[in-house]
């Protein structure tokens, strides 16, 4: 992909988000920007046309929403976009039995249904312009591990894990790249509001974005960190799931011990 391009972000005015935009629009990339806070948008898009000098075009919109993948297709078709990150997600951390009905449903609607929604039209239009081009989706360790107390985002970033596995081969022809990539915890502004309580490492935002950008179209799959690597290895190959179950939620429950009954 070459400088001048456009890349579209979902959720890209805060956190991990606005390291993807800051890093592409180093790049050289257009960036059309996705996100539901106005000002933060702006803001975001204000620092990257000023220091990169790229173009952007934004878009506040709530990616729960039931058209919010056609929005995006339009400004993909507007733009001749050629490259995807959906970055933005529902998490909260607690019981599963405290969530609500209308939270479940969030969590579908941003992190899954929106998601294999413009996945699909996004590479269906670079098949149909014979265009290559790049997807990269946003997941999390807790996709590979399901630790207890945030079941529905676990199980909405297992979804995206196997999305993009299976897709990875049957875009190979179209030159369509996608990749998942799964980080740790990161130090962003969602990630403190859950008010760990213990001990945690965490990643620098802009690490984890540059890692997935790069690896984005190499691999179907990339796990940011050398430790992580060794410490999912280790979990998935090397012990019987129930001792990986045990140490995975022995950690959870050490981040949240408000949350240990
Ligand atoms: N933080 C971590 O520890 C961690 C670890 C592993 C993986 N990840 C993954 O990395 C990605 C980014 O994480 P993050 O901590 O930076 O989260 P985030 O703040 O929730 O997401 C980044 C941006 O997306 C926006 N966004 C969220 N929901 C949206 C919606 N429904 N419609 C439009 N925009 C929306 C956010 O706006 P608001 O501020 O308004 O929500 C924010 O500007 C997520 O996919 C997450 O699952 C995070």
């Amino acid at each position: 992909m070459k400088e001048g391009q456009w890349a579209m972000i979902a959720g890209s005015a805060d956190g991990l988000g606005e390291s993807f935009t800051t890093l592409l629009a180093a790049q050289g990339f257009n960036l059309v920007l996705i996100d539901r806070q106005p000002e933060a948008l702006k803001k975001t898009a204000e620092k990257v046309e000023k220091k990169y000098r790229v173009k952007t075009l934004l878009s506040c919109i709530d990616l729960a929403g039931e058209d919010a993948w056609k929005i995006c297709m339009g400004l993909i078709q507007e733009t001749g976009c050629r490259m995807l990150v959906y970055c933005a997600a529902m998490s909260e951390v607690k019981p599963f039995l405290e969530y609500d009905s209308g939270n479940l449903e969030r969590f579908i609607d941003v992190n899954n249904r929106t998601t294999i929604l413009l996945v699909h039209a996004f590479a269906g239009y670079l098949r149909d312009t014979k265009k290559p081009g790049k997807i990269l989706l946003m997941s999390s360790l807790a996709g590979l591990l399901s630790p207890v107390y945030v079941t529905p985002y676990a199980a909405s970033k297992a979804f995206l894990i196997s999305l993009a596995r299976s897709l990875y081969y049957e875009f190979k022809p179209f030159d369509i790249g996608i990749s998942v990539c799964c980080s740790g915890i990161i130090n962003t502004p969602k990630f403190l509001e859950s008010k760990p309580g213990g001990p945690v490492s965490m990643a620098d935002p802009d690490k984890v974005a540059g890692y997935a950008i790069r690896m984005c179209g190499k691999k179907a799959v990339c796990i940011h960190g050398w430790t992580n690597r060794l410490n999912y290895f280790i979990l998935s190959v090397m012990l019987p799931a129930s001792l990986s179950s045990y140490f995975v939620n022995r950690t959870m429950r050490s981040i949240y011990p408000n949350l240990s009954r």
